[in-house]
């Protein structure tokens, strides 16, 4: 039987959170040692630059990203970890299928529409100010990310749902049109995944400078999570799990026992200086080892370039005879 594909991507547009290790990277991981399926991840560089217009923090984060998923435990022998823009394939496939795809199917994306409508609410006249056409056609990239390597499962957050629609929405039309090359991509929701909230009440995001790094020292780590909002309650006073984010993060890195036990303890009064000590220990034990590895692997930039080199090599040749298939299917041929 043939192994399900897996593959997703990671925006180097800055530098990764707890919400982005919780949330992507650790389960990720786990999923690439299932021996039934073959994973890819990869870092989607050219998706940085729709939203990052700072190169300095493009090439800063593209490594950082890296040596996360490095230092977390991806074994680049078992995953094809690679850079988008290592991948010339990736390109080509996104003009063939920018070539069939509906521009109303882009009108309707997400992320386009929210500009549109942020230029409404600030009575722009043009309702297209400032909208770039990386921003408008990036559903087509990300479709091109996900068909070239015919990957079945596409682990993502539910902002991303609608993508995998388009993705599935434009394979099916070249399938239908040229020839059946493509698989349609599912998308898959943990459904057990928290979404961490950060230090401001709202997502736990790197647009919002509002996240505890993942790989700060220990002495930050007890900064950072001493500022997660709780309310004026004083030790003694029961307190209960919704009434701070800090619970939902302890809840991340504790097993179900503990979380139990934490939720008894709060309800017994515990005080909320007390509760933070317990949570930075707890994030400590988990990331401790990555942490010391994560900066090993930073002060080595060529090493983690050697990985994705190996990667895309990788990568590429399974990306090249689907892409020579798709062109002989458009008619792009040699002549004879
Ligand atoms: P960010 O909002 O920090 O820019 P991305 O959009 O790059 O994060 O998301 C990368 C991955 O991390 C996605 O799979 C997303 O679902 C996950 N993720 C991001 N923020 C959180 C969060 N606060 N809690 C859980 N998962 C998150
Ligand atoms: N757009 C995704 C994000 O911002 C990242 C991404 C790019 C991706 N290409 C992909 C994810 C292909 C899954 C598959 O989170």
């Amino acid at each position: 039987m043939s192994k399900t594909r897996v593959l997703t991507g990671v925006t180097p547009s800055g530098i990764p959170h707890l919400g982005n290790y919780v949330g992507a990277i650790r389960p990720a991981i786990a999923a690439s040692q299932n021996p039934d399926t073959e994973t890819f991840f990869f870092l989607s560089d050219y998706h940085a630059l729709i939203k990052c217009h700072e190169p300095e923090r493009v090439h800063e984060s593209t490594q950082a990203v890296a040596a996360t998923w490095l230092a977390c435990g991806l074994n680049p022998e078992h995953t094809t970890f690679y850079r988008q823009s290592d991948i010339p394939e990736t390109m080509e496939l996104n003009w063939i299928l920018t070539c069939i795809t509906a521009k109303g199917l882009m009108n309707r994306a997400h992320a386009y529409k929210a500009a549109v409508q942020d230029n409404h609410e600030k009575g722009q006249e043009d309702p297209d100010h400032g909208v770039e056409m990386g921003l408008y056609c990036y559903p087509i990239l990300m479709t091109a990310d996900i068909l070239l390597f015919n990957a079945n499962k596409v682990p993502v957050g539910r902002d991303q749902i609608q993508h995998l629609e388009m993705a599935r929405d434009i394979a099916g039309r070249f399938n239908h049109r040229f020839k059946s090359l493509f698989t349609l991509p599912e998308v898959q929701i943990d459904e057990d995944v928290e979404t961490l909230v950060g230090l401001d009440g709202r997502k736990m995001s790197k647009s919002y400078g509002n996240t505890i790094p993942l790989f700060e020292s220990e002495k930050k780590l007890q900064k950072a999570v001493n500022k997660i909002v709780t309310n004026e309650k004083e030790p003694g006073v029961p307190k209960s799990p919704d009434e701070s984010p800090l619970f939902d993060i302890y809840k991340a890195f504790a097993t179900h026992e503990e979380t139990m036990a934490f939720t008894q303890m709060l309800a017994d009064g515990l005080a909320w200086g007390e509760a933070k000590k317990m949570l930075a220990t707890k994030i400590n034990m988990e990331l401790a080892d990555k942490r010391d590895r994560y900066h090993e692997l930073m002060a080595k930039p060529s090493l983690i370039e050697e990985i994705l080199q190996a990667g895309a090599t990788k990568a590429r040749e399974q990306a090249r005879p689907l892409l020579d298939a798709v062109r002989e299917a458009v008619g792009i041929r040699i002549l004879k």
